[in-house]
């Protein structure tokens, strides 16, 4: 399973100004997820903020400044700056940026700055006015020359009390950009993926659709895992789920759409999931104005359908077609056998089985249980777990794929 923060060392420098509370909020994000975390904190950040509170959330020491250290840790900005797999500076002030961007090292903060070889990311977080001055700007620029990350900022209402760009984003937006920069060495690092989700929606009128019951939560998994693991990752989506940061997002409605979008997108790709639930048949006219129902209400409707083009089997005969290509079957009966065919049909890599009928399975859970079917006629039967694990078993057995092809 990957949880790319799990054992990472991570550096939070905590600088002086009204969101250093949401810096605790960071702080334990990153420790609940498996990281180990130091605190660091400038002079200025230690009145908005105890050093006892980020000391009780990692149950490490905090560190504030240069010379009050025990002699075993005699050159402590060393140490830390080479321990480090990531430097968050949240909240980052003008003053700090100012000073990263001219390479002081005047506390422990900038000087771990200066001396670590370890990405850093930097969520500003000032007024307005600090925020749009030149001389902030030419800082970021400088910072981001060199190779540093901003996070932010928003806008929102400031400590100021006015309303306008400059509030630190949310930790939780600080914890994915983290994800995303220590995915770089991540086990898809330089794949691209593209991956579908949702199910499609065929237009009757302007009024009405056809359309089935995904919610795109599946594909919504894998994109997330597949970029928590380097991957640079498109998703194909109906559906109106928060997309993970980072993810290039191309919304579509209908099987007609998703299939441009998805022969477009597979250029140069790698891999494609086709996990969503495309639609088979679509009405063979779409009526201009809403269909009204006649008066005598023994007169029914009936809509002509036509098939739609199969998205998998186009991929399969496409010069762009990807190394992997991976493929779901939503069945009510004869799970395998129609997985297998469908395999074979479709010329696929892997296909994953889901049995729709099961309440704790499939459509709009949380959870799955899927049979990875294989090229080869290798079967895994996996048990009831989170779509996020069925993610990432789908991905472990990319990998191999890749590998292979
Ligand atoms: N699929 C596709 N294009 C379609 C229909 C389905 O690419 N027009 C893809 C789905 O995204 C899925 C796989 O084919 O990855 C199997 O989809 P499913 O709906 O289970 O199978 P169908 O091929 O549509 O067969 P049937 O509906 O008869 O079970």
């Amino acid at each position: 399973m990957s949880n790319i923060l799990a054992y990472k060392h991570i550096i939070l420098g905590v600088t002086g100004g009204i969101a250093a509370y949401k810096a605790a909020i960071l702080c334990s994000r990153l420790v609940q997820a498996g990281a180990t975390v130091d605190v660091v904190m400038t002079e200025a950040a230690q009145r908005f903020i105890s050093p006892l509170t980020f000391q009780a959330l990692t149950h490490r020491r905090v560190y504030l400044d240069m010379f009050n250290i025990p002699s075993e840790e005699n050159i402590p900005h060393i140490t830390l700056a080479d321990q480090a797999n990531l430097l968050i500076i949240a909240p980052a002030t003008a003053n700090t940026l100012a000073k990263l961007a001219n390479g002081l090292a005047d506390n422990l903060l900038t000087a771990i700055a200066l001396a670590t070889h370890a990405p850093i990311l930097v969520a500003p977080a000032m007024e307005t006015d600090m925020w749009q001055h030149p001389a902030t700007q030419a800082n970021l620029t400088r910072l981001k020359a060199w190779g540093a990350t901003l996070a932010g900022p928003a806008e929102g209402r400031l400590a100021s009390g006015a309303v306008g760009r400059g509030r630190m984003v949310e930790p939780d937006e600080i914890v994915e950009t983290a994800r995303i920069l220590l995915a770089e060495t991540g086990d898809l690092a330089n794949c691209k993926l593209v991956v579908t989700a949702g199910g499609t929606r065929e237009a009757i009128d302007p009024v009405r659709f056809i359309g089935n019951h995904s919610t795109g939560k599946m594909g919504y998994a894998i994109a997330h895992a597949a970029r928590d693991r380097g991957a640079s990752v498109t998703l194909i989506t109906t559906a109106s789920l928060p997309p993970p940061l980072g993810v290039k997002l191309i919304k579509v409605a209908s099987a007609q759409q998703m299939r441009a979008a998805v022969l477009k997108a597979i250029r140069l790709t790698d891999v494609l999931v086709m996990s969503a639930a495309v639609a088979d048949f679509r009405p063979a006219t779409v009526a201009e104005q809403k269909i009204k129902k006649k008066a005598d209400s023994s007169i029914g409707l009936s809509i002509d359908l036509v098939r739609t083009s199969d998205i998998l089997a186009d991929v399969a005969v496409h010069v762009d077609r990807p190394r992997v290509t991976v493929g779901f079957a939503a069945e009510s009966e004869n799970l395998l056998d129609n997985a297998e065919s469908k395999l074979k049909r479709k010329n696929l890599d892997m296909i994953a089985a889901n049995n729709i009928s099961a309440t704790d399975a499939g459509f709009g859970v949380d959870t799955n249980r899927v049979t990875l079917l294989f090229a080869d006629g290798t079967k895994n039967a996996l048990p009831l777990m989170s779509k996020r694990s069925v993610a990432e078993i789908i991905l472990d057995n990319v990998v191999d794929l890749l590998c292979e092809a």
